[in-house]
């Protein structure tokens, strides 16, 4: 049996999760051989109560992260983390993160350790709903046209609160409660957090240094009762929808509120459940659907990208 030392950035709604689902699965570890060694836990506050396993070693100094062998980030931010990340990355190890916002904003950065396979971030869209393992090997065989995606659980919630008659106001409130949204969450509603998610994507399917900044940005902000209801009325949804497509002029992504027809399979999905349409020339029409925040389905794919790493697998590499 080895032994390998983990480190865990956060312990909030992923983090706390992630360390209940190690525990569920230390046999499925041992099964490959591996006892997993969590070396520290690094939190703002360690002295507050939190529903983690005995013994968790929680900790508001990151010294530990010299012992690890790879570290899970899900602390959030982008400089915080990064700042810890990049001596880590450089002397050779392995990330596993959920950071979009990092992903997407400091690619500049990251995209050799990404094009090297240390860098393993399936959480980071869809949360537990597997894409960009998809999007990263198979997919790549067919040449892509076109995805269209609902991507981002808080805003999905609120808007499907909203046709049962609930404010704006209400159904954020309870987004929050739910651990579903960033902080502040404005990311969500704003649309950055979509657009952050869609400019992770397109480098796996369009251009292996698409440009966060290429993606125009508008968010649920403005969408009142009344818009919502008189969709809903007309058999119509108001979903906020990522597009990346080919034009003759290059690519072209977008994240806007948009009315769709009810039957349309980005309106299946349930309130903060995300899905994807993703259009190829010959692998045709394809549908994912599936939880898309949420503590532990989004630990669920950390845990994944964890036995990736173990069993020797590489990280998930962008288009070169
Ligand atoms: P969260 O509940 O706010 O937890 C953040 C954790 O990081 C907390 O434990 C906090 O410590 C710690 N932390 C933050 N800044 C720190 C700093 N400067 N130094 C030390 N510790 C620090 O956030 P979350 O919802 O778990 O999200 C974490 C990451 O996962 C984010 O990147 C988010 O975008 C991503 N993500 C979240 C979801 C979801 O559904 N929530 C889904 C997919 C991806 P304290 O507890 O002491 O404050
Ligand atoms: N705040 C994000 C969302 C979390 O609501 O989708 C999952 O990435």
């Amino acid at each position: 049996m080895r032994s390998v030392n983990i480190g865990l950035l956060g312990c909030g709604t992923v983090g706390a999760n992630v360390l209940t689902l190690l525990e569920r699965r230390r046999p499925l570890l041992e099964s490959v051989g591996v006892r997993v060694n969590v070396a520290g836990v690094l939190v703002r506050d360690a002295s507050r109560p939190r529903d983690v396993p005995p013994g968790t070693p929680l900790t508001a100094d990151p010294a530990f992260l010299n012992e690890c062998a790879v570290v899970i980030e899900a602390m959030g931010g982008i400089d915080g983390p990064l700042a810890l990340l990049r001596p880590f990355l450089a002397s050779g190890r392995s990330v596993i993160t959920a950071n979009k916002a990092l992903l997407a904003e400091r690619w500049d950065e990251l995209r050799g350790y990404a094009l090297a396979g240390e860098l393993y971030y399936e959480a980071s869209v869809m949360a537990g709903t597997p894409i960009i393992g998809p999007m990263s090997t198979v997919l790549r065989a067919s040449e892509f046209r076109r995805l269209q995606a609902v991507l981002n659980g808080t805003c999905n919630y609120i808007l499907t609160q909203m046709e049962g008659g609930r404010s704006y106001q209400e159904a954020l409130a309870e987004a929050q409660a739910l651990g579903y949204a960033e902080d502040p969450p404005t990311l969500d509603v704003g649309g950055f957090d979509t657009a952050h998610k869609l400019a992770v994507l397109a480098r796996f399917c369009a251009d292996g240094d698409f440009p966060y900044s290429a993606i125009r940005v508008r968010g649920i902000e403005q969408v009142t009762l009344d818009d919502v209801q008189d969709a809903l009325r007309n058999g119509e949804r108001i979903k906020l929808v990522a597009e990346l497509r080919r034009t003759p002029g290059g690519w072209d992504a977008s994240v806007e509120p948009r009315r769709l027809p009810g039957t349309h399979a980005l309106c299946t999905s349930g309130a903060s459940r995300n899905a994807m349409v993703f259009e190829g020339e010959e692998c045709g029409e394809l549908f994912f659907a599936g939880g898309g925040a949420g503590g532990m389905v989004t630990a669920s794919a950390m845990m994944g990208d964890l036995l990736d790493y173990l069993i020797g697998f590489p990280g998930h590499v962008p288009l070169h």
